[in-house]
């Protein structure tokens, strides 16, 4: 337990297990209900005995919080409830003497309202040279009163708000998130000096959100379905722009990577962001938001492999994320795919089916050659929260559905640490309410009674992530499926095999040598049951 990869292996990225931390719901070392940096830092040995080699922060910078952190008012520094930039610092260090890497959260698409440029902005005027780091625009009609084009947020809505002066700027997420004009020359320049800012720091990459809506269309037109290029999405020009990042990264030691959240249909697409001299991964959202399936998730398996391999660049298995229904409940509901747009309150969820599910999915992922990201909470099996008090919500989401859209707020509710009652230990010394209400059926969830229980979640990803870590035959790309009845995925890399049944009945295991690890009891000595993973040694 706890043993690492070496921190000089330049490819230590290719097969990563990183874990996934939403600051302000980790752990609180201020006992004031929000977590922050002190409590990561006093639970860095927790993740290392889990056994990741990467952490991935969710935005830790000044915020006004209008986005959970992603409308940043200072791209340099820390929000003042999180901590102090030295203790960021001091964090990069003592995860890294541990073994474990840290990648930042950079968000270049938009800032927050409060930032300094925004800020600015407003206060020039119209014309002035400060609202040209923006999308400001007269509206159409006769007074300027509609709106400058037809499109709508990726929160819903209009991506638009008029200021007092008449004119809108653009904002593809919330109102308090205006979107950068990355045609000019400043923005870019300033970015790539923030990507310095945190190498500097010791960052060993970072992850990009929504990196690919960076580029608009000058004109900014209106969108006609079908348009090629997109006004707004996975435009040619964000290629200029990662590469521009690539040749930073790579002219620091240690293998800085860049990590892109690219949602795109079209898998030929996304894979071109992972041309050799652009982003090193992007998240897999097409494996994240298939159905509890075989043939659905074969299917993705394959094409993700075969889209990865032309480029040399390794694929990624994401099951859930802080912005999507946790993977307990998402396969516990009839329908088991994940679609935004289909979120509602009151779905029917039957929560020890979609765990054990869980259980054979963490370790169908775990087994699959490339990258895993674990969002945390996901070792402890926690379910989305679909019952928080509606006057303690705060995700824009929800709000800018009109209510219908329940929001992420469920996925995000601080982590149970130990004890019988909330605050489950969250808050170090301090009994304080966190900023979203736990249930109060955790107890059994929390990190110490999943510890002292083998056949816990935390027990299964510690002993998943231990053989990830120690099985040769998990390393590298190699990968083959083996022949399977009904509804049995089975693929073998070298002596190790990994079979999951989706199917109604048990079915067979095949001949092997060690059984490593199941997700959940046998039906027999060789008979796998619905629902559950085994990893077996054949040789
Ligand atoms: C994607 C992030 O994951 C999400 O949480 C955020 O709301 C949007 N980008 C906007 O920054």
């Amino acid at each position: 337990m706890g043993q690492q990869s070496p921190p000089d292996r330049s490819d230590w990225w290719r097969d990563a297990a990183i874990y996934q931390v939403y600051p302000r719901s980790f752990a609180d070392g201020n006992g004031d209900g929000t977590g922050d940096l002190a409590g990561v830092r006093a639970r860095l040995p927790y993740l290392a005995e889990l056994g990741v080699d990467a952490v991935w922060f969710n935005p830790w910078y000044p915020s006004p919080m209008a986005d959970g952190g992603y409308d940043v008012a200072d791209y340099r520094g820390v929000e003042p409830l999180f901590g102090t930039l030295e203790e960021a610092e001091l964090l990069i260090t003592e995860a890294l003497e541990l073994g474990i890497r840290t990648v930042v959260d950079v968000v270049p698409n938009h800032v927050s309202d409060q930032h300094p440029w925004f800020k600015a902005a407003l206060a020039a005027g119209p014309g002035s040279p400060e609202r040209e780091l923006f999308h400001f625009k007269q509206g159409r009609g006769e007074h300027g009163e509609i709106p400058p084009n037809d499109w709508v947020s990726e929160f819903g809505g209009c991506p638009w708000t008029r200021i007092e002066d008449g004119s809108w700027y653009l904002h593809l997420f919330a109102t308090q998130q205006p979107d950068l004009n990355w045609a000019h020359p400043l923005v870019r320049s300033e970015h790539e000096e923030i990507l310095r800012f945190w190498f500097d720091r010791g960052a060993a990459g970072v992850r990009i959100d929504s990196a690919a809506l960076l580029a608009k269309d000058p004109e900014l037109p209106d969108f006609v379905k079908g348009t090629d290029p997109h006004p707004y999405t996975d435009r040619e020009e964000l290629h200029a722009i990662y590469r521009s990042w690539r040749a930073i990264a790579d002219e620091y030691p240690g293998t800085r990577i860049l990590v892109g959240e690219v949602w795109l249909p079209d898998a030929e697409r996304f894979a071109r962001y992972l041309r050799p001299d652009e982003l090193h991964t992007a998240f897999n959202f097409d494996f994240l938001a298939r159905p509890w399936d075989a043939a659905a998730l074969r299917e993705s398996i394959d094409s993700t492999l075969a889209l990865h391999a032309p480029v040399g660049a390794p694929a990624t298995w994401v099951l859930c994320n802080h912005d999507v229904t946790r993977t307990v409940t998402r396969y516990g509901r009839r329908d088991t795919r994940f679609d935004f747009a289909a979120k509602r309150w009151g779905t029917p969820t039957d929560p020890a089916l979609g765990l054990r599910r869980a259980r054979a999915a963490a370790l169908l992922s775990l087994a699959l050659p490339g990258a895993v990201y674990l969002y945390q909470g996901e070792e402890l099996g926690l379910p989305e929260v679909e019952n928080l008090p509606l006057d303690r919500l705060q995700d824009p989401m929800h709000f800018r559905s009109g209510g219908t859209d329940p929001g992420r707020d469920g996925c995000r509710v601080p982590l149970p640490w130990s004890g019988d009652r909330p605050p489950y230990g969250f808050s170090q010394d301090s009994t304080a309410e966190p900023w979203l209400p736990q249930p109060a059926d955790w107890a059994p969830l929390t990190v110490a009674a999943q510890s002292a229980d083998p056949e816990s979640m935390l027990s299964l990803y510690r002993s998943a992530l231990e053989l990830r870590r120690t099985e040769a035959a998990l390393h590298g790309d190699k990968f083959e499926w083996l022949p399977s009845a009904g509804e049995v995925l089975a693929f073998r890399r070298g002596d190790l095999l990994c079979l999951v049944n989706f199917g109604a009945e048990p079915a067979p295991l095949p001949e092997h040598r060690t059984l490593l690890l199941a997700s959940g009891p046998l039906s027999g000595p060789a008979l796998l049951p619905t629902d559950t993973a085994v990893w077996l040694r054949v040789a």
